[in-house]
């Protein structure tokens, strides 16, 4: 797939070579200087006129004339140098490989000291040029007995760096491969619809990637379940014709099962609202109620991929929420496996009760360190958008390694509150210790303090992603349909991941 090689070669014939552009080249410098003699200046001329554009996510194809022996030239505007980050990197890469894709290329060469300044170096670059590639050409392929093949998309990339060690580069390019494709199977399952993909069927895929990774794997049926006492979980499959599954992937790269990151991800695989059922426009795109989940699962395969030093359990609960006679109901009382007794006032807040269970299972695993992602809830759309994921926590400290973690995959996060008066709303029942719906206001902020109720003091972060893990819209870095929010985030975490002095 990549190549990488230290000189750059300008008498081989690729079909394109991808340059990036910073805003106001006065002259060209470094290679770029030598790329314009070969065109006896011609280049610094276009860009004067503006037939080169460095403004950010410029495209500008240009003809090599056989000056030199590639085909054409892209030039893709980095902007401002000062503005320059690895996110923009990517924002821009994106935009070039899908022009270079729309033409039809199969081949093509990279200019990786072209796509560095201070802010962003040669590993970094290389990390953002095969993850954007790989996020950039990400397609699902559906159902359609026609035009299901599919598209041609560029086969190899020939990355040239001058100033890089090329095994430092061919390292950053497998490990940026990896969060790309890490990423992509987590769009693939959220794509996946509901019939298609039970709690059964994400089983199976977990099974999978753990014998592809080595890792430890349990999966619990109805009975195991039964048994453990998982109330809150049972209560949301009771309607269910697909018995529940609670998904429990180890991974352990450290010598001793101390300093464990649980990694807890919603699985709901098709969300109706039960008898609190959803409007017949809200129900549509329920499938991706299991984001959460694939999350976990697309970080674990980066995880299996990468193996870093660190501990990691993952637990997903996964099931659908139907209705039928047998379907738990508002006024039902449920008891969860930590003893906490819970008043379903709404069956729609399901996800909070799924993993009530799922994080006292990740603690009983071992999990010191808990980070929950789902798509949790509507409110948290109303409060940030749908660019932004919606962050809770009892711990500062480690909400800072989530945060740092999401900024430089990208993936930006915002902080709700989690003040008393509204963990006492998640309180206030008159038969059970909690309910699950204490009503409409701030909506995000209780079903997370919800789920805070049985962290039990656990340092715990929880990620809403209601909002951002699909977009109606295609974008630089992929197509319209599931973002794979939050892989690449809980991933760089883990890599990351400093235990905490307690
Ligand atoms: N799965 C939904 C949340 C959701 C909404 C995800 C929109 C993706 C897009 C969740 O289970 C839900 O129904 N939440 C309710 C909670 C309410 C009933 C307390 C909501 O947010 O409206
Ligand atoms: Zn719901
Ligand atoms: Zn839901």
């Amino acid at each position: 797939m990549f190549e990488v090689k230290n000189e750059i070669d300008f008498t081989a014939a690729h079909e394109g070579l991808l340059i990036g552009l910073f805003d106001k080249p006065e002259k060209f410098s470094g290679i770029l200087e030598k790329l314009d003699e070969k065109f006896e200046g011609q280049l610094t001329e276009l860009v004067k006129a503006g037939d080169i554009s460095a403004k950010f996510k410029n495209i500008s194809k240009v003809h090599s004339f056989g000056k030199i022996a590639a085909k054409r030239i892209w030039f893709v505007g980095l902007g401002k140098e000062k503005e320059f980050n690895f996110e923009r990197l990517s924002e821009a890469l994106g935009k070039a490989y899908k022009a270079i894709k729309g033409s039809k290329l199969q081949e093509c060469a990279v200019l990786l000291d072209s796509l560095t300044a201070d802010s962003v170096d040669g590993l970094e670059a290389a990390h953002a040029v095969s993850e954007t590639y790989a996020l950039a050409s990400y397609q699902f392929r559906g159902y359609k007995q026609k035009s299901n093949e599919p598209e041609k998309r560029v086969e190899k990339i020939t990355v040239y760096s001058e100033k890089n060690d090329l095994e430092d580069i061919k390292a950053s390019l497998t490990v940026g491969l990896a969060f790309g494709n890490g990423t992509n199977s987590a769009r693939t399952l959220v794509n996946i619809p509901g019939n298609l993909l039970t709690a059964k069927d994400m089983a199976e895929y977990a099974q999978q990637l753990a014998a592809k990774y080595d890792f430890e794997v349990e999966i619990l049926d109805k009975e195991e379940i039964e048994k453990l006492g998982m109330g809150a979980f049972l209560a949301v499959n009771q309607g269910s014709t697909e018995p529940p599954k609670m998904i429990v992937l180890k991974y352990q790269g450290k010598e001793q099962w101390q300093d464990v990151i649980g990694l807890v991800g919603k699985g709901i695989t098709f969300d109706t609202g039960g008898y609190s059922i959803k409007t017949k426009a809200g129900i549509v795109g329920m499938k991706t109620d299991m984001g959460g989940a694939a999350a976990v699962l697309g970080a674990m395969e980066i995880i299996g991929e990468l193996k870093p030093e660190q501990n990691v359990v993952s637990v997903i609960p996964s099931t659908d929420n139907m209705i039928s006679g047998n379907a738990f109901k508002p006024d039902d009382v449920i008891t969860s496996m930590s003893g906490k007794t819970i008043e379903v006032l709404n069956t729609d807040a399901e996800g909070r009760l799924v993993l009530a269970d799922a994080v006292t299972y990740a603690k009983h695993h071992g999990a010191e360190y808990l980070i929950d992602v789902a798509t949790l809830t509507g409110g948290v759309i109303t409060a940030l958008g749908l660019h932004t994921t919606g962050a809770m926590t009892n711990h500062e400290t480690l909400y800072e390694q989530v945060l740092e973690a999401s900024m430089e995959a990208g993936e930006p996060m915002w902080q709700l509150p989690l003040f008393e008066k509204d963990k006492e709303r998640v309180r206030n029942s008159k038969v059970a210790d909690l309910n699950n719906s204490p009503g409409s206001e701030g909506h995000a902020i209780v079903a997370g303090a919800f789920i805070g109720e049985f962290t039990e003091g656990t340092p715990w972060v929880h990620l809403d992603i209601a909002g951002t893990s699909t977009t109606s819209r295609e974008h630089d870095l992929g197509p319209a349909g599931a973002t794979g929010v939050m892989t690449r985030t809980l991933a760089l975490f883990v890599e990351r991941f400093e235990p905490i002095e307690k």
